[in-house]
């Protein structure tokens, strides 16, 4: 696999749509894009802290980690509505076949499709990277994030289940 965070000077428009807060824009993320970007996925993991295998990491060390998975052979998408970001989401790679992808909306901009347009233009871009599977890794009680998952396309396959020591 190759590219990681594509050059923020040339910054490639995955597609926009028109809703009725504005235009929603999906992009590819760029160096530019990383605070942004770090921002969502402590977000992420604040709101939703026992959050997949990160276990009990600190937030920064855990999305530190993060940023650095997407940077060396995954890749990132930001949206936009009038071109105010309002979204993220990060796909990091499980094996030479499969990525992971997690997500972030801006309390505001939710019901709005965001998220929705977020794995969309993603999942094309991991097709388009020769990846045959994708995975979201979430909470069972996470229903928006289910919800969501299931509504483009993925399956529930396997129930995890943690004890901290
Ligand atoms: C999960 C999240 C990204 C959804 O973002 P969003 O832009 O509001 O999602 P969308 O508007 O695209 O909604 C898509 C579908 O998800 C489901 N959904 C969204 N919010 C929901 C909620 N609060 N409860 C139940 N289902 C919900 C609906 O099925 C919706 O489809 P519909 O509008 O056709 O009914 C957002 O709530 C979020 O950022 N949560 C905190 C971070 C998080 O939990 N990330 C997951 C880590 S893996």
């Amino acid at each position: 696999m190759h590219t990681r965070l594509c050059d923020g000077r040339n910054l490639e428009c995955a597609g926009s749509v028109n809703s009725a807060v504005g235009m929603t824009s999906i992009r590819l993320a760029g160096p530019l894009d990383e605070p942004y970007l770090k921002q969502c996925i402590e977000s992420a993991y604040h709101e939703y802290p026992r959050l997949i295998s990160r276990g009990t990491a600190p937030l920064e060390r855990a999305a530190n980690a993060v940023m650095e998975q997407v940077s060396n052979d995954g890749f990132a998408h930001v949206a936009e509505i009038d071109g105010q970001t309002v979204g993220a989401s990060w796909w990091t790679p499980e094996t030479d076949e499969e990525m992971s992808v997690a997500y972030f909306v801006t309390p505001d901009s939710r019901g709005n499709g965001v998220a929705t347009k977020l794995l969309e233009a993603g999942l094309v871009e991991a097709k388009a990277r020769g990846m045959r599977s994708t995975l979201v890794k979430t909470h069972p009680e996470n229903q928006a994030s289910i919800a969501l998952a299931r509504k483009v396309g993925f399956e529930p396959v396997v129930a995890l289940l943690r004890q901290a020591l």
